[in-house]
């Protein structure tokens, strides 16, 4: 008896919240009429977001916009991860909104995320505070003294990777990217070496993240509530670290992210709030310079005309250093033309970063287009980079493409663009230079078959095995 009456209340709440649903949005088209971009809201609660996830996992994760594209034009209305949603997969709508102000769109993530990253993160902190950060952490990233740093570091971690690779075995690309780089950030961000509290905030990362996509219930035992706890391992440990710092007193010049942030005379920049920001900075920077490296290599191993102008322009540079018996500086690394176009390519083909999510704060019209107050908005960076009104055979893997071609259009942005463009961005560019310069010269391999997984990461299947062999020549 008593189950059939739970199964009547349960079908009685169901319903009601159907018609509910139904009638909100009834009343949503009344109110914005035929303003709103063209598109359909899916099933109640759900939406279109099953549809969205079953082509994000396959080989074409566009195919969701694509077909949308041709039935209501590039920017149409969905709903997907429980909102409802604007998505442009025009150039210019989405240059509009990334330079749009926080009174107009905010940054806007799934509830575990922000939850993990907490409110005075980077990602999600709005106006003079975001700004502030922003431009600290970008001018210290582009100074050419953490940059001439930071090229001595990556070389030394590299040289360290490559020592211990053997030819019997296939190396995990994927997985060297992965150390290489993480240390690389550690250091620039709190200027941590490799040794045991390095290996402690690895493994405590692994952790957090892996609590980024989880379900947003915060009860003990669950991911989230692992994942943040890992989250307070670290910034137990970043605060040890800045009271040491505070101690010694900080250098005149200050050697990482951190000290930048301590020597800051804005008051809202307490130790706290920078403690969590060295953790919240590490999800942009953690896995996408990795996979960039990756990534380059698995479109080289694939086009071998691409792999010898590469070698040999690496080849000649190495050469021309060691004639005059000086070490490569970080300009040599970023003027070499070619190995430059391989990189762009690689961030065009492999959309590391999809696209970026906002909310508007206001409605908003944008070329004609309604965004209602409330709405998320998905800029989609993967389908303009493989448009082919953009890029002629938009699939194929061609960096001479970029050889007589401006990169600063807004049909390219894999960085972002307007007050949240990624401050990583050089910093992502020279270490890829500095590890493909060191792998190709110093190898020669086999890449064994791996495939591309876009969801909800961009990473190689099998982590991107190759069987290498130690060059002899020079
Ligand atoms: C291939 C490598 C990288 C790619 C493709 C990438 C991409 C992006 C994109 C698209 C954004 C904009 C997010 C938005 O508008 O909401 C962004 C922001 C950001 N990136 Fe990167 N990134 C990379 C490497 C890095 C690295 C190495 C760091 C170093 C810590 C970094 C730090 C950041 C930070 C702090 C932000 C937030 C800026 C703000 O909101 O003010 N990124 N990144």
């Amino acid at each position: 008896m008593d189950s059939l009456w739970d199964v009547l209340v349960v079908t009685a709440i169901f319903f009601t919240t159907i018609i509910l649903y139904r009638n909100c949005f009834r009343l949503l088209r009344s109110k914005f009429c035929n303003q709103l971009p063209l598109g359909s809201l899916g099933w109640p609660f759900i939406g279109e977001t099953i549809e969205f996830i079953s082509s994000a996992y396959s080989d074409r994760p566009e195919t969701f916009m694509d077909k949308r594209r041709r039935l209501y034009g590039k920017v149409f209305k969905s709903h997907i991860f429980g909102s409802p949603t604007i998505v442009s997969t025009d150039a210019e709508v989405s240059k509009f909104i990334l330079q749009s102000d926080a009174k107009a769109f905010v940054p806007s993530y799934p509830k575990s995320l922000t939850e993990l990253m907490g409110k005075s993160s980077i990602l999600l902190i709005n106006g003079s505070l975001q700004k502030r950060i922003h431009g600290l952490v970008g001018a210290f990233f582009k100074s050419s003294h953490l940059k001439a740093q930071i090229t001595k570091d990556m070389e030394c971690y590299v040289k360290l990777s490559m020592a211990n690779w053997t030819e019997n075995n296939p190396i995990y690309l994927q997985d060297e990217t992965k150390n290489i780089s993480f240390q690389v950030l550690v250091k620039i961000l709190i200027s941590l070496n490799p040794g045991q509290s390095m290996e402690f905030l690895k493994k405590q990362f692994q952790e957090f993240i892996a609590g980024l996509m989880a379900l947003p219930v915060n009860i003990p035992g669950s991911r989230l509530y692992q994942s943040l706890q890992a989250k307070r391992n670290m910034v137990k440990l970043v605060k040890k670290i800045i009271q040491e710092r505070k101690s010694c007193g900080i250098s005149t010049v200050p050697k990482d992210i951190m000290e930048v942030l301590l020597k800051d005379e804005n008051e809202e920049l307490t130790d706290d709030l920078i403690a969590e920001n060295m953790i919240d900075m590490m999800i942009p920077g953690e896995d996408s310079v990795p996979i960039l490296m990756t990534l380059a290599v698995k479109y080289l191993s694939d086009c071998p005309a691409a792999l010898q102008q590469l070698t040999e322009e690496n080849l000649k540079m190495k050469g021309q250093k060691e004639q005059l018996g000086e070490a490569l500086h970080w300009s040599d690394y970023l003027s070499m033309p070619f190995t430059q176009s391989v990189i762009t390519e690689t961030l065009r083909m492999g959309n590391i970063i999809i696209g970026v999510m906002r909310k508007a704060m206001k409605d908003m019209k944008i070329k004609g287009y309604l965004i209602p107050k409330g709405w998320s908005v998905l800029t989609y960076f993967r389908s303009v980079h493989l448009d082919d009104n953009h890029y002629d055979c938009p699939y194929k893997f061609n960096p001479w493409r970029w050889q007589d071609r401006e990169m600063s259009s807004c049909n390219f942005t894999p960085f972002g663009g307007g007050q949240r463009l990624c401050p990583g961005l050089d910093l992502a560019r020279l270490e890829a230079s500095i590890f493909l310069h060191h792998f190709v010269t110093h190898f020669r391999w086999i890449a064994e078959e791996d495939k591309i997984i876009n969801f909800p990461t961009v990473r190689m299947k099998k982590r991107m095995p190759v069987w290498v062999k130690r060059r002899r020549d020079p």
